[in-house]
């Protein structure tokens, strides 16, 4: 049996460093090549090759000489000069070798016209909602940029939810945005991109990003055996929510029902990162997904909902979750209570949203 084998060209690219890294998880051999005489990227590959520049006239018989010394059998290249001169000269050149990744810059421009479908199906309104419209959205490119962006941010934020979301603050009262669990930030970083564009208010990131407060106890304990790190998950917050705060986002760095007092007591929130941030104390978009458990989601509801303003929306995520059902019987209670506060309310992308009267 011929064992695979992929030239990786030019070596040293962040692209080709990622593809190499992840044949060595896979288990799969690659071979690094350069231009460079000494290529800082040679330690990262167990085997190397020198090959020419793609314009010396000695490329392609110096490409076949390290095929044969090799045994390669595929080559990866990032860079799309080189790619378009393999594509034309491997069918006569090196027939058995062939190209593992398709044309770098379509690759690339594929990504930005998933974002541009994205933003188009939403101004198409493909979103059903019963959702009394407000304000129009903006451009197109608009859209784009915040559903690319959101898509760069790793977390728990699905693409039904988003669509949601977009919708929703359209008819978002002015007010502050809470979110109850951040992680990562993702969510948080499209609230925060969603309060700007609609003119909403800054936005609150309330999470204790410590391991006592993760314990969900959920059914079956699948959630609770994930190895998690809440401190790091803190760091890669602030790395993915700095950029884009600018003076209209900040957190308390505490449990919800903790935070909650704190929040209710006081009009500007510091911290060392996002500086102060001024909040006005009424809640417009209040979006409760920190611990699932029925206790928790509870005490969030409890500490938090009383401070969301009229035509203001709550969002209990997870209300359809495989691992128990706490946001499913705290949402149903709520629902039932405050029906007589209730404009209008839909379950969607596993979230249920539920809209005050104004
Ligand atoms: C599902 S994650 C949040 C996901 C995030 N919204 C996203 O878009 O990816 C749940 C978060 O809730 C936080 N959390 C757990 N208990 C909490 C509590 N009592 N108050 C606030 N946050 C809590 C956890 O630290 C964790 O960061």
């Amino acid at each position: 049996m011929t064992m695979n084998k992929t030239l990786v060209f030019p070596a040293g690219m962040p692209q080709s460093l990622a593809y190499a890294k992840q044949a060595e998880r896979d288990g799969r051999a690659v071979v690094g090549a350069s231009s460079l005489h000494h290529d800082p990227a040679k330690p990262h590959y167990d085997a190397w090759a020198f090959l020419p520049y793609v314009t010396d006239p000695d490329f392609v018989t110096s490409l076949q000489g390290v095929v044969q010394a090799h045994s390669v059998t595929s080559i990866y290249t990032p860079n799309a000069v080189v790619w378009e001169m393999l594509d034309a000269a491997l069918p006569n050149a090196l027939p058995n070798v062939s190209l593992v990744n398709s044309h770098p810059m379509r690759e690339l421009e594929d990504t930005y016209k998933a974002s541009n479908d994205f933003a188009r199906s939403l101004s198409e309104a493909e979103v059903p909602l019963f959702v009394p419209t407000g304000r129009s959205l903006p451009p197109l490119a608009k859209l784009a940029s915040i559903y690319h962006h959101l898509e760069a941010i790793p977390g728990m934020c699905d693409h039904d939810k988003t669509r949601a979301l977009f919708a929703i603050f359209q008819s978002a009262p002015a007010g502050d945005v809470v979110e109850i669990g951040s992680w990562w930030g993702k969510s948080a970083f499209l609230l925060a991109q969603l309060a700007q564009m609609n003119g909403t208010g800054p936005v609150l990131c309330v999470d204790p990003w410590d391991m006592k407060n993760i314990v969900q106890n959920d059914a079956g304990g699948l959630v609770d055996a994930v190895d998690v790190d809440p401190a790091g998950a803190f760091q890669i917050f602030l790395v993915n929510l700095l950029p884009y705060a600018q003076g209209r986002l900040n957190y308390l760095r505490k449990a919800s029902v903790d935070a909650a007092p704190v929040y209710a007591a006081s009009r500007q929130i510091e911290s060392p990162e996002f500086d102060a941030v001024t909040y006005s104390g009424e809640i417009s978009v209040l979006h409760i997904d920190g611990n699932h458990s029925e206790a928790a989601v509870r005490a969030d509801v409890e500490a938090w909902c009383s401070m969301v303003k009229p035509g203001g929306w709550i969002i209990l995520d997870d209300y359809v979750w495989p691992y128990g059902d706490g946001p499913k019987v705290v949402g149903d209670a709520y629902l039932e209570k405050r029906q007589d506060e209730i404009a209008t309310s839909f379950v969607m992308g596993s979230a249920l949203f539920i809209k005050l009267t104004g």
